[in-house]
């Protein structure tokens, strides 16, 4: 297959181009700034730049781009920045890859959809939810329109917590734990939709050939609250895991993205397990083995 990505330099991008190569496909990658070789191609997604040449003939396009919920404070700027950088890119390989006839968009979104839902078992028939990362997913979905109206098979992906070595939560919380600071946040109640790196990259590349439209729950297949989770990072790292971080002290660092960490997803993975899929990692344990070992 040849497979145009975009936002592919970060996490779950740099795993997916290794894993499509591996398997002998070619990729073209748009990338917002000088390219690095024959196979990368610029684009401008913030002011509407993007040949057409380099979708014609493609057997489909993969969107990843977005700046990360967690990386800085959500002030207003930052907000809009959050929006944009999803939105624009999303609209403009919608409209592109209509027009040029590639055949299907596999384009990012998040669990965050649904908003906080306490323990509330949660598919893809779900309703949205009325957070601000909820307005966000919405808009970011609904920024692909364009493809769907134009013919394209479109699939949204709502990842949960990606679980990988490299990047995400998983380092952050394993720093935390090793350095015997690890705790649950807010009431552990929490569910945590966690996936594991490894499937979430074979979910994607399975969902560019399967007969599969409209939301995905990228997220495994047994969603733990937060407390069984710190429990179980914390017995694979040989630690203890005695604190509680309450919301007051999460709000004092990460502000208003507090309320996305105490509010929390029990997402099922309906559309994927119905497709076929076959997870490597069905429970956490293996999951955090596999990237921890
Ligand atoms: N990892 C997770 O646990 C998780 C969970 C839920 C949803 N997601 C979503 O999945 C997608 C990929 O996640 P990831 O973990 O791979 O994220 P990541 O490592 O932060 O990579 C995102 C990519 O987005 C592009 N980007 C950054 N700023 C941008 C901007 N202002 N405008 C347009 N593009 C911009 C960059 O690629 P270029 O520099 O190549 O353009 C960047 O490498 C994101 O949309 C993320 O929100 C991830």
């Amino acid at each position: 297959m040849h497979i145009v990505t975009a936002g592919a330099s970060g996490f779950l991008g740099q795993r997916l181009i290794k894993r499509l190569r591996s398997g002998g496909h070619r990729i073209t990658q748009l990338v917002r700034s000088n390219p690095q070789g024959a196979d990368q191609a610029t684009w401008d997604p913030d002011h509407g730049v993007l040949d057409p040449s380099l979708l014609e003939g493609a057997d489909g396009i993969v969107n990843l781009c977005g700046v990360g919920v967690g990386d800085k404070r959500w002030n207003g700027a930052y907000r809009d920045l959050i929006r944009t950088s999803r939105v624009n890119p999303s609209k403009l390989l919608a409209t592109t890859g209509a027009r040029t006839g590639v055949p299907v968009l596999v384009n990012a979104s998040g669990v965050g959809y649904y908003g906080p839902r306490g323990d509330e078992f949660i598919d893809e028939t779900g309703n949205a939810g009325t957070s601000f990362l909820a307005g966000v997913c919405v808009d970011w979905e609904r920024a692909t329109d364009a493809a769907e109206k134009g013919g394209v098979r479109v699939v949204h992906l709502r990842t949960g917590l990606v679980l990988g070595k490299e990047a995400g939560l998983l380092p952050q919380l394993t720093l935390i734990t090793k350095l015997f600071a690890g705790g649950k946040l807010g009431s552990g109640k929490q569910y945590y939709p966690w996936i594991s790196a490894t499937d979430h990259i074979d979910a994607m590349v399975h969902l560019l050939t399967a007969d599969v439209a409209g939301p995905v729950n990228m997220t495994g297949p047994a969603p733990v609250t937060n407390a069984e989770f710190t429990r179980e990072l914390g017995h694979q790292l040989h630690r203890p895991t005695p604190w509680k971080v309450p919301k007051f002290a999460l709000q004092l660092v990460v502000g208003d993205f507090a309320e996305e960490i105490v509010g929390g997803q029990r997402a099922i993975p309906e559309a994927l397990t119905a497709s076929g899929f076959v997870f490597t990692h069905a429970t956490l344990s293996e999951a955090l083995h596999s990237e921890l070992g």
